[in-house]
Order: C-alpha cells, then sequence, then structure tokens
C-alpha cells in the first residue's frame, strides 16, 4: 500500500465522521466543497496519481474511486434524512411556523375610483381617452372658449412653464383634442391629472383628478345629460341617491349646470360633510357650447352635445368616508392599505 492510498483512505474516514455529526444541510455542503469541489482535497489527491508507480496505478485509483462514491453516497443519504427530520434543522428557525408572505400591494384609492368611473360610463358606451398633462394655452383655454382676460387663466391659478405652455388646469382640452381627430358622433371619457395653484387643505391640493365627459351627436339635449349624471350617481351610491342641476357658467357650455348628489352620509337631512345643505357638489357640466364646436370645425347647426367634468378626490373620499384629501396625498401605506 503506498502512501497515497493511506491518504485517500484517511481522508475518506475523517469526511463520513464529519457526515455523521452535520447538523444541517449547511454542514453538508461544506464538507463537499472540502473534499470533492474543485479545489477540495480528491482533486488534490487525484494530481498526485502521476507519481504513483505504475504497477500500483491500478490499484491507486481503485482506492480512489471507491473513497470518493462512498463520501458521495454518504452524503446523499445525510442529506435525505435531514430533509425528512426536523431536529436537524437549523437552530433558531422555527420551520413550523407559517412563511412570510410577501406584501402584495394594490391600486390607489383615486385610481380606483377612476377606473371605477370609467367602467360605469363604459357601459354606457363611453370610451377612455386621454390628453397631456402639460398642455398648450390654445387647448386649454382658447379652443375652450375662455376669454384672454378670464380670471383662471391668471398665473395665480395656473402654472405656466418658461416656454409659455402650462400644466392643464382641466380635462376639458382632451374634448378639443379628440374633436380635432375624430369626427361625430363622439362618446368619450377622460380621467387624468389637473393641477392649480391652490392653497392646500382639507378640500384643495395643487393637483387633483377629473373625469372628462363628451357626447356629440345629433339632436342631444340637457334630459340626456341629466340622466346620465343620475344614472352614474346610482350606480356609484345606490338607487337612493338623487340629483340637482343648479345653473352655473362656464366658457365652454351653454347652458352651464353645477351638479350635485344628495348627501351620501346624511341622505340629505344636513351634515358637517355637506355642510347641512343636504347636497354635495361633483361636477360641472353643461351643453357644449356652438363656439367649440366652430373652433374644431364641426357644423353646430348638425351637432349637438354635451360635456361633464367631474372631481376624483371628491368622489373617492365620499366613497370611503375619508375627511381630508390630503391623506390621499401622504403616501403613508397604513392609511392607504385600508382601501
Ligand atoms: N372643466 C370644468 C372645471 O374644471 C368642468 C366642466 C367640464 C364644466 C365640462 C363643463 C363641462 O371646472
Amino acid at each position: 500500500m503506498n502512501n497515497l492510498i493511506e491518504s485517500i483512505n484517511q481522508a475518506v474516514g475523517e469526511a463520513l465522521q464529519r457526515v455523521e455529526a452535520a447538523e444541517n444541510a449547511a454542514d453538508l455542503e461544506q464538507i463537499r466543497i472540502d473534499y470533492l469541489g474543485r479545489n477540495g482535497l480528491f482533486p488534490e489527491l487525484s494530481r498526485q496519481m502521476s507519481s504513483v508507480a505504475p504497477e500500483e496505478r491500478k490499484e491507486t485509483g481503485r482506492a480512489f474511486n471507491t473513497g470518493r462514491g462512498s463520501i458521495q453516497q454518504a452524503l446523499d443519504d445525510a442529506g435525505k434524512k435531514l430533509g425528512s427530520d426536523r431536529t436537524k434543522a437549523p437552530k433558531g428557525i422555527d420551520v413550523t411556523l407559517p412563511g412570510r408572505c410577501p406584501r402584495v400591494g394594490h391600486r390607489h384609492p383615486i385610481s380606483q375610483m377612476a377606473e371605477e368611473c370609467v367602467a360605469v360610463f363604459g357601459r354606457l358606451g363611453f370610451t377612455p381617452m386621454n390628453g397631456p398633462e402639460l398642455e398648450d394655452i390654445y387647448h386649454n383655454f382658447d379652443a375652450l372658449n375662455t376669454p384672454a382676460d378670464h380670471p383662471s387663466r391668471d398665473a395665480q391659478d395656473t402654472f405656466y412653464l418658461p416656454d409659455g405652455r402650462i400644466l392643464r388646469s382641466q380635462t376639458s382640452p382632451v374634448q378639443i383634442r379628440v374633436m380635432e381627430t375624430h369626427q361625430p358622433p363622439v362618446r368619450i371619457v377622460a380621467p387624468g391629472r389637473v393641477f392649480r395653484r391652490d392653497t392646500p387643505d382639507a378640500t384643495h391640493g395643487m393637483n387633483f383628478h377629473q373625469i372628462e365627459g363628451l357626447y356629440v351627436d345629433r339632436n342631444v339635449s340637457l334630459a340626456d345629460l341629466k340622466s346620465v349624471l343620475q344614472y352614474f350617481a346610482r350606480e356609484l351610491f345606490g338607487k337612493d341617491v338623487k340629483i340637482r342641476l343648479r345653473p352655473h357658467f362656464f366658457p365652454f357650455t351653454e347652458p352651464s349646470v353645477e351638479y350635485d348628489f344628495s348627501c351620501v352620509v346624511c341622505g340629505g337631512k344636513g351634515c358637517p360633510v355637506c355642510k347641512n345643505s343636504g347636497w354635495i357638489e361633483i361636477a360641472g357640466a353643461g351643453m357644449v357650447d356652438p363656439a367649440v364646436f366652430r373652433k374644431v370645425g364641426y357644423d353646430p347647426e348638425k351637432w349637438s352635445g354635451y360635456a361633464f367634468g367631474l372631481g376624483i378626490e371628491r368622489l373617492a373620499m365620499l366613497r370611503n368616508h375619508i375627511p381630508d384629501l390630503r391623506l390621499l396625498y401622504d403616501n403613508d401605506v397604513r392609511f392607504l392599505e385600508q382601501f
């Protein structure tokens, strides 16, 4: 028996002892690395084979192979045993505890409400559209028949960029963009973010979300608008919700209305949410002004239509009983994950 065979046998003995004492899979892996791994003892021993006398090579080779095989076998057996034996799991880990669930996010309540609005109007045949948040003055004001001296155009109310563009102050410019590129009939909704220079408080922010609606066809009337808004209110807040339209002014609709829900908190009796009036303002709306049709090249003698713009935050707050708008913008997951 030569020296190499002795070394092999000794290594096998050691390795088997260590396998016997191993407590977990990591221990076994370390043994595998130490003996059979690329820089382990067995590859090292195999390199010494060339110094063995030719007549002893066969025997040495056999010792080498059997040794390596028995270590591998011992590792495999021990691995299987550890896998089924919980008492040998690493200390400090209780494998009987339930696993940790990965945290799954969900959509923000504002996005949820926007999607719900799109779905309700979708059932009435309205197609969702988008427009840019960075708008030009023409689409945000001029094409919407808003005179040059209208207060909403003030730098105190609208964000102007150095290049003369603005952050859109309403989703109404999407009406223009759609009519510029589509021939009537048109039936679209456009949800999105708008920007105004308001001082943030419980009901105002510097940006908020609206959903714009536009319907253009032959012989569209205010009654059509009212029925659609009534349907929308009931879909969102149940069959008992009443709506009312109040005369108002917008440059791009004539006649114009503001549209209220009966208070969904007190049912119209009067409470702090509706400031004791029994009604909550939800949207501006009206019949598309003929001047707007002329801007986009529609013939106002032939086509008529209505438009509306709803505030999404307001709806999300009413739906989820959120008293302060700023809670929706703090991005505190402890708050948001409730919805
Ligand atoms: N754009 C108006 C606003 O932001 C709302 C509106 C939309 C009014 C469509 C009439 C028609 O106040």
